[in-house]
């Protein structure tokens, strides 16, 4: 089977650039990315190529390439997946807020929309692909959702999860370390697998293409979140560690990381890990095993992100400790609001949690980030209702300009590991700062030895 015709529901970070690259490396296929979201759609569509509504390296010029050529982006749903031989869902799955599972399980109303609203349309034989991270077993639902609704056409279900990452996404796509494509072990299944293998096969090396099936995938891409995350965690627990004995947790993470079998990539000890999938993920994982009765896997899980909450608060309580226990009434910077470099998501960002303390102990803050706005660093913090809008918006500024930011400021913290904070005029910074100035890096990105020359006092993870 060959597939001419594709339709993604939902254009968001991994719809849009995951369907661009399609789009840009098959270029006899058809491609429509849909949204209900108005807004967004119409930014996909901007004249302006640098208005489309997710920055990634790269993805510009791809989408560039492809855009009205044979890569669309519409609101009307009905219609491309009326079209579509293969239908991609890759709607945002987030973590209840209701109910049962409320703060664990995965809320899978989105998933369940687009299933009825395909079985409803689809008047031709389809094949649906799970690119959205789901729960192990969800694809059992959308199939009982499209048999049990739809107009008597046959449905294939695929998973086939997606393991970009926010900041390298387009390399991530054009390079994969592996695709995974779960599918049903009989004739039918064989028949949708190698459809969707054929598409990748385009630019993907078929032995980094894995089939396998429906659930090991599932359960594949939560695993895969969960052991990155727990790296992150480990060498941040070693991070508190450091700090209490003298070692430097960047000395250990690079000793431990020259062993070929634990690997440096993930080992750097941060304010902690933020972005839309670890902490939802883990929730996610941790919810299944309990539903199994498995407790003792849940909890092992479940201190990833225990530890994870803890490194956010002690980096916020550090400040406020060095600071001489008040904040005050002071003003601190934040160097980057986005959970890290080269995006401008801010989603679950260490940023949000570590001001939401600041801002209780009465600090003022001020944000400097190249790519997030004024409008998202509020509605972050108006997310978490700690506190009313009007305050939020009294003792938040979000700057333009890194220097403007830093003018009279008590301390300096850095919560993205923007490059762009490398090559600052920190003398510039120091002379306009109260003294004594501090400088807290939440990333390890800064020269200390430099800083410290200059007069700041200078403060980093896990050293
Ligand atoms: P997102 O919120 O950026 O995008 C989802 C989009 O789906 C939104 O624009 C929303 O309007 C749209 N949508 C929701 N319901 C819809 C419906 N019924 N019809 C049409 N559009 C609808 O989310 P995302 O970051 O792209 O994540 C999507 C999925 O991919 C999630 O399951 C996530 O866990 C997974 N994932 C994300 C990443 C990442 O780095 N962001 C990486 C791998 C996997
Ligand atoms: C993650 C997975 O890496 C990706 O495979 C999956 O598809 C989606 O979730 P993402 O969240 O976009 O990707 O970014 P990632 O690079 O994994 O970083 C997540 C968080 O961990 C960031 O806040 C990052 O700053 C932090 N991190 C990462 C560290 O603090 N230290 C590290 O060594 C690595």
């Amino acid at each position: 089977m060959v597939i001419r015709n594709i339709c993604c529901i939902g254009a968001g970070y991994v719809g849009g650039p995951t369907m661009a690259v399609i789009a840009y490396k098959c270029s006899d296929i058809k491609v429509t990315v849909v949204d209900v979201d108005e807004t967004r759609i119409k930014a996909w569509n901007d004249e302006d190529i640098s208005n489309i509504p997710i920055y990634e390296p790269g993805l510009e010029d791809i989408v560039a390439e492809a855009r009205g050529r044979n890569l669309f982006f519409s609101t009307d749903v009905e219609k491309a997946i009326d079209e579509a031989e293969m239908i991609f869902i890759s709607v945002n799955t987030p973590t209840k807020t209701y109910g049962l599972g409320k703060g664990k399980a995965a809320d899978l109303k989105y998933i369940e929309l687009c299933a009825r609203q395909i079985a409803s349309v689809a008047k031709t034989d389809k094949i649906v692909v799970e690119k959205s991270t789901l729960p192990v077993r969800t694809a059992e639902a959308i199939k009982s959702i499209l048999d049990n609704t739809g107009n008597g056409v046959k449905f294939q279900i695929l998973s086939n999860p997606e393991f970009l990452a926010e900041g390298t996404a387009v390399q991530d796509l054009l390079n994969p370390d592996r695709v995974l494509i779960g599918g049903e072990a009989d004739e039918d299944g064989y028949v949708a697998i190698s459809a969707l293998v054929d598409v990748y096969a385009n630019w993907v090396n078929r032995e980094k293409i894995l089939t396998t099936n429906v659930w090991s995938s599932e359960l594949s891409k939560l695993t895969a979140n969960a052991f990155l995350a727990q790296r992150v965690s480990s060498i941040n627990a070693m991070s508190e560690l450091c700090e209490q004995t003298g070692a430097d947790v960047n000395e250990v993470a690079k000793a431990i990381g020259m062993d070929s079998r634990i690997g440096s990539k993930f080992l750097k000890a941060s304010v902690g890990f933020g972005g839309s999938c670890f902490q939802k993920d883990i929730l996610n994982l941790v919810y299944i095993a309990k539903s199994y009765g498995l407790n003792e896997v849940a909890d092992y899980w479940e201190q990833v992100i225990k530890m994870n909450d803890h490194q956010k608060r002690r980096f916020a309580s550090n400040i406020v400790k060095t600071l001489y226990n008040t904040v005050s009434g002071k003003k601190i910077v934040f160097l980057g609001w986005a959970f890290k470099k080269d995006t401008n998501d801010t989603r679950e960002s260490a940023a949000i949690y570590v001001a939401d303390d600041l801002l209780n102990e009465e600090a003022n803050i001020a944000v400097y980030d190249p790519k997030v706005s004024e409008q998202k660093v509020l509605a972050d913090l108006n997310y978490l209702g700690t506190r009313s809008s009007e305050v939020n918006e009294e003792r938040v500024i979000v700057s333009e300009d890194p220097y403007e930011a830093c003018k009279d400021a008590y301390a300096v913290a850095v919560l993205t590991e923007w490059d762009e904070f490398k090559t600052y005029d920190w003398r510039r910074i120091y002379d306009n700062m109260k003294k004594p100035a501090f400088v807290f890096d939440g990333r390890n990105i800064l020269d200390g030895e430099e800083l410290r020359r200059i007069g700041f006092v200078f403060k980093s993870v896990g050293v």
